[in-house]
């Protein structure tokens, strides 16, 4: 079976490395058959969609490729009743309708159809049945503004999604967040059913933290108020963190330690991590002790940018 991923271009390499970090989390086994825009894989397993739907936070919808033509998709696409044509220009999609309508004899439905055909008019055309959609108001839900607490260096639910994900953290493994300020990444983290550990040197932020957990119904947390460098939380399956804001071009001294001490401790404590640090001053530092996989730029305030670092021992 071929799947198509309908990747969000919110950003150029973030949804499709997200996409190949959750399929590992489930132990997917895929060939890659294309990738620009779209991704493409062909699996021989069956896979519950729906579920890993739920978990994906940079793109728009899971499809099932029926055929590469109208022909071979009148062939395999199953309606049960009614159906809605997405995608393609306006001349293809009656046409669609009329053949599905005198081949088939199933009936157009706008508002609620059973099945979803989709046209992805790519490299070819590729004529899809969705499978899953990808609910991305639920993240604009969660923006700051609308958590018990919020604090300015809070980023974006849909960016910690997909940093939380690019570890590829399984339900009730441990993720830490050891910068964890108002719990942006922990929220995300506990909300796919890891167990989430937080630090922060800030007694008003950890009591913040507490608070979002709380009010999104995370109960398996665990919170210190502590200096992060001075603190034994113990050993996790993986660290996602957002490194405290200096700007790149005069870090202090004091903050050049900080940054040093932490990325030490990290790889004390995990083999897998994605930490966003606000230059690619402190490579060679990480190269110390982990392989750095992936590294994507991202824009996480009006004037904030950050480079997200994915981190293998
Ligand atoms: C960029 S913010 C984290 C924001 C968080 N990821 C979120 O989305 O809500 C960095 C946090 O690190 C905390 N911090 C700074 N130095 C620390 C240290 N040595 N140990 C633990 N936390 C520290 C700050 O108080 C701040 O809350």
């Amino acid at each position: 079976m071929q799947i198509l991923f309908e990747l969000s271009k919110e950003h150029p390499t973030l949804p499709y490395a997200e996409i190949k970090a959750c399929l590992n989390a489930y132990n997917i086994y895929y060939e890659e058959v294309y990738h620009n825009g779209i991704f493409v894989i062909e699996v021989k397993e069956k896979v519950n969609w729906k579920k890993i739907s739920h978990r994906i936070a940079m793109s728009y919808s899971i499809n099932e490729i029926v055929g590469y033509s109208i022909e071979e998709m009148l062939d395999n696409v199953e309606i049960e009743s009614t159906f809605k044509i997405e995608g393609g220009n306006f001349e293809l999609r009656k046409k669609i309708g009329k053949e599905i309508l005198e081949k088939i004899g199933k009936k157009v439905n706008l508002e609620e159809p059973d099945t979803i055909i989709k046209i992805f008019d790519e490299n070819r055309i590729y004529f899809c049945r969705e499978i899953a959609k990808i609910d991305r108001s639920s993240f604009e839900k969660r923006r700051p503004f609308q958590r018990p607490f919020s604090h300015p260096t809070t980023m974006h639910p849909r960016i910690a999604r997909v940093l939380v994900n690019l570890t590829g953290i399984k339900e009730k493994e441990i993720l830490a967040d050891p910068f964890c300020g108002g719990g942006g990444i922990l929220i995300e983290a506990g909300l796919i059913g890891a167990n989430i550990i937080g630090v922060d040197v800030k007694k008003k932020l950890i009591e913040g933290c507490r608070k979002n957990l709380e009010y999104y119904g995370i109960k398996n947390y665990e919170l210190y108020n502590a200096d992060m460098n001075k603190i034994d939380f113990g050993k996790v399956n993986a660290v996602v963190t957002d490194f405290p804001y200096g700007r790149a071009s005069h870090l202090s001294d004091k903050i050049d330690k900080l940054y040093k001490n932490s990325i030490k401790k990290i790889s004390e404590v995990t083999s897998k991590a994605v930490i966003g640090l606000p230059s690619l001053n402190f490579t060679d530092e990480i190269e110390k002790y982990f392989d750095i996989e992936q590294i994507h730029c991202a824009r996480v305030h009006r004037s904030l940018i950050r480079f997200f670092y994915v981190l293998k021992l």
